[in-house]
């Protein structure tokens, strides 16, 4: 646990009274005020709307420095895991602290690859969606039902049975993924093939057809691999927060990760990614830039530059700088050009020069150019996001892991400012106006 050694003195100025509160130092980053006797000492609540400046917990996993743009999975830098790391290898790292041996990895590979089959009635429940259901619909449906088919190694409180949970998750996510999209466009769903690494069994999954052979590219396996190394753990961003919120009620994990994807979904998170190329494609061409910048801008218009702005990051995401260099040499190889590749650019410059970003550190993140890779490789827009919660899986998992193997593990239960009606008569019907 992190040390507390100074203390901050709060004083109420209605009574004088005052208390001291420690303050909790971790290893980076700024410390914390633990403010539990706040409350008690003087009968108010504190008060943080989107929990802008609270921490919600203690956590080894991964660390941002949103002013200097700094990830770190573990203490390694993502641009290091990004460049030298698997996707895999960075699964067993956030789950276990530690990088691997040889012989760690290739035993937790093997692991994940004999857990990619579903149970085949899960088939059937693709049957219940409309061919044109969104994917993370399916997604957050199947998730949930997942703990229907476990309920062998569902007792949270063993640290065995939590970690087969992650192995199953982590390896299933891919097949379930590539499953929605394959119902979705009236193809069979194609079984797993456990020789393959994880990126070129999903690809292989979502595009090969019984019909013929399929050879996997290894540069969109690449790619694709980085980028879910990229996804897959952003501390206690609202997701993250989903599942540990859902799983301190001590609800089954699998219903704790369904609960991530829902809340991944909207475009102020996860969603985002879906909303760049659509923005993109609306936007249509360089000249119509400014039109969509000064919308951005409007206090009287929703509209927002979708991909632009972080709750944590004031300067550039790193993900998005990794990103944004992978474009230019996947579509190289690819030989394929995007003319969205050309305004996403453009745009960034053009907002990027302007006050309103400038004054408000609004850069891209990491879902302004992600959707230009994943559109490069030919996964449909409306997956984007699916693609997002399977990397995201591991990091949900591992967080967690870490809160239910607290010592002192408590429901979370945050309190409210009351602004309502104070208590009142009811009135029949009969008497009212
Ligand atoms: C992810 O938290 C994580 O770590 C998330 C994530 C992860 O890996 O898990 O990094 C993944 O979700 C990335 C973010 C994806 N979302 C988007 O790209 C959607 C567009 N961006 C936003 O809506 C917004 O920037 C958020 C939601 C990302 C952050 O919102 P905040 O921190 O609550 O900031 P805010 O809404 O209070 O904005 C501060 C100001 C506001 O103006 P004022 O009211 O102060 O005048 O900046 C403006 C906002 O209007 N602003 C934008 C903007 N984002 C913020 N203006 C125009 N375009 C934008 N994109």
């Amino acid at each position: 646990m992190a040390e507390t050694r100074d203390t901050i003195t709060i004083v109420d100025n209605r009574t004088g009274k005052q208390i001291e509160l420690p303050i909790r130092h971790g290893t980076e980053g700024p410390g914390a005020v633990e403010i539990g006797a706040f409350t008690k000492a003087f009968g108010l609540f504190a008060l943080d709307p989107g929990f802008v400046s609270t921490a919600s917990c203690e956590s080894k996993i991964t660390y941002i420095d949103g002013e200097e743009g700094v990830l770190l999975y573990r203490g390694y830098p993502i641009e290091q895991l990004a460049e030298k790391s698997s996707y895999t290898e960075v699964c067993y790292l956030l789950l276990n602290g530690e990088l691997p041996t040889r012989e760690q990895l290739g035993e937790f590979t093997h692991t994940i690859r004999h857990h990619t089959m579903l149970h085949e009635q899960m088939g059937r429940f693709f049957q219940g969606f409309r061919r044109d259901a969104h994917p993370m619909a399916i997604l957050v449906g199947c998730v949930g039902a997942l703990s229907a088919f476990y309920h062998d190694h569902l007792d949270i409180h063993d640290p065995h049975d939590r970690m087969i949970t992650a192995h199953r998750l982590i390896a299933k996510m891919p097949t379930l993924a590539a499953a929605c999209y394959k119902y979705s466009i009236g193809q069979p769903i194609v079984y797993p093939d456990n020789r393959l690494d994880y990126a070129a069994n999903f690809l292989r999954m979502m595009f090969s057809v019984p019909c013929e052979d399929y050879q996997v590219d290894p540069v969109q396996s690449r790619a694709l691999d980085v980028i879910f190394t990229l996804h897959a753990d952003h501390e206690q961003n609202a997701s993250a927060s989903t599942v540990r919120l859902a799983g301190s009620s001590l609800a089954n994990p699998y219903a704790c990760i369904s609960a991530g994807i829902s809340a991944l979904w909207g475009p102020a998170h996860g969603g985002a990614n879906e909303a760049v190329l659509r923005m993109l494609a609306e936007i249509g061409r360089a000249e119509r830039i400014p039109e969509f910048v000064e919308r951005a801008k409007s206090k009287t218009d929703p509209f927002r530059l979708m991909g632009f702005g972080h709750r944590v990051y004031k300067n550039f995401d790193p993900r998005a700088k990794i990103i944004r260099g992978m474009c230019h040499e996947v579509l190289r190889q690819l030989h394929h050009s995007d003319p969205l590749f050309d305004i996403a650019t453009k745009l960034e410059e053009v907002a990027l020069h302007d006050d309103y970003f400038i004054e408000k550190k609004l850069y891209p993140n990491v879902d302004f150019y992600s959707g230009i890779i994943l559109k490069a490789i030919g996964i449909p827009v409306n997956m984007f996001t699916v693609i997002f919660a399977m990397a995201r899986t591991v990091g949900w998992i591992a967080q967690w892991i870490e809160m239910i193997a607290e010592p002192g593990q408590k429901i979370g239960r945050p309190r409210q400012l009351y602004a309502g009606h104070p208590a009142r008569e009811y009135i029949p019907v009969e008497r009212r106006g």
